[in-house]
C-alpha cells in the first residue's frame, strides 16, 4: 500500500477499503470471552459543559411526530439535524454528516469497530442514541489530525508498525488506543491488551497494534 494511501487510510478511515471488505467479516467467530466488547460508556461526567448546543436543542424543541432536531458537536464543529430520535451516532455520523471513517461492523456493540470518542471517552457509537449526547464533544477519526497537518502521533506510530492490513478496524482502533494512553492504561503489553480488548481486528494486527500504542505513549503528552 502507497504511503498516501496509507495517510488516507489513519486519518479518513479507509471509505473505499471498508466499502470493498465484507462487514460480515466481523461477525463471525470468537466474539465472546476475551474478545467480548467492553460496556457502552455513554454519558460520562456531568460537570463537561454542554454549552449552548446542549440547551439550544432541549428535549420538546423542535419535535415531530418520531423525528428530533437536535446539535451535535463533531470534531469541534456544531451540526444542526432533525433526525429520527432512534438514530444512533454511529448513523448520524455516517449517514448524515457523511463522516464515514467510523465504521460498521456488527452495529451490535460486539466489535468495537464503531468507536469514538465522546467526551474524552470511548464509546462504542452503534449502540448509543444520538438524541442523547447533544452538545457533548464527539471526536472522530477525522478530526484527529489536522487536515494537511502532522499526523497525530497514534496515527503515525500505526502506520511506522504497520499496525493495520485492510483498515477496516483502524479507526475505531486508534481512537480506542488514544483513550488507552490517556486513561494511564498503556504501561505494558498486557495492559495494552487487556484494555484494547473491545476492538477485534480480523487481520490479527494485534501485535503491531500494542507496538505502535508503545510508540505513540511516549509522545502524546505533546498531542
Ligand atoms: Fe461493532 Fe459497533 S459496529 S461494536
Ligand atoms: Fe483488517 Fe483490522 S480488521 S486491519
Amino acid at each position: 500500500m502507497a504511503n498516501m494511501t496509507r495517510r488516507s487510510v489513519i486519518t479518513a478511515g479507509a471509505a473505499a477499503a471498508g466499502a470493498a471488505m465484507n462487514p460480515a467479516l466481523l461477525l463471525a467467530g470468537d466474539l465472546a470471552g476475551d474478545n467480548a466488547a467492553r460496556p457502552v460508556r455513554v454519558g460520562g461526567d456531568a460537570t463537561q459543559p454542554g454549552g449552548s448546543a446542549a440547551e439550544d436543542a432541549a428535549p420538546g424543541v423542535g419535535e415531530s411526530g418520531n423525528s428530533a432536531r437536535m446539535r451535535l458537536l463533531v470534531n469541534g464543529r456544531e451540526n444542526a439535524l432533525e433526525l429520527d430520535r432512534r438514530t444512533t451516532v454511529l448513523d448520524a455520523l455516517r449517514e448524515h454528516l457523511l463522516l464515514t471513517g467510523t465504521k460498521k461492523g456488527c452495529d451490535q456493540g460486539q466489535c468495537g469497530a464503531c468507536t469514538v470518542l465522546i467526551r474524552g471517552e470511548r464509546v462504542l457509537s452503534c449502540l448509543t442514541l444520538a438524541v442523547a449526547v447533544q452538545g457533548a464533544p464527539i471526536d472522530t477519526i477525522e478530526g484527529l489530525s489536522p487536515v494537511g497537518g502532522p499526523l497525530h502521533p497514534m496515527q503515525q506510530a500505526f502506520i511506522d508498525q504497520d499496525a493495520f492490513q485492510c483498515g477496516y478496524c483502524t479507526p475505531g482502533q486508534i481512537l480506542s488506543a488514544v483513550a488507552c494512553v490517556k486513561e494511564g492504561h498503556a504501561h505494558t503489553d498486557a495492559d495494552i491488551r487487556e484494555s484494547m480488548s473491545g476492538n477485534l481486528c480480523r487481520c490479527a494486527a494485534y501485535p503491531n497494534i500494542v507496538a505502535a500504542i508503545k510508540q505513540a505513549r511516549g509522545s502524546m503528552g505533546s498531542a
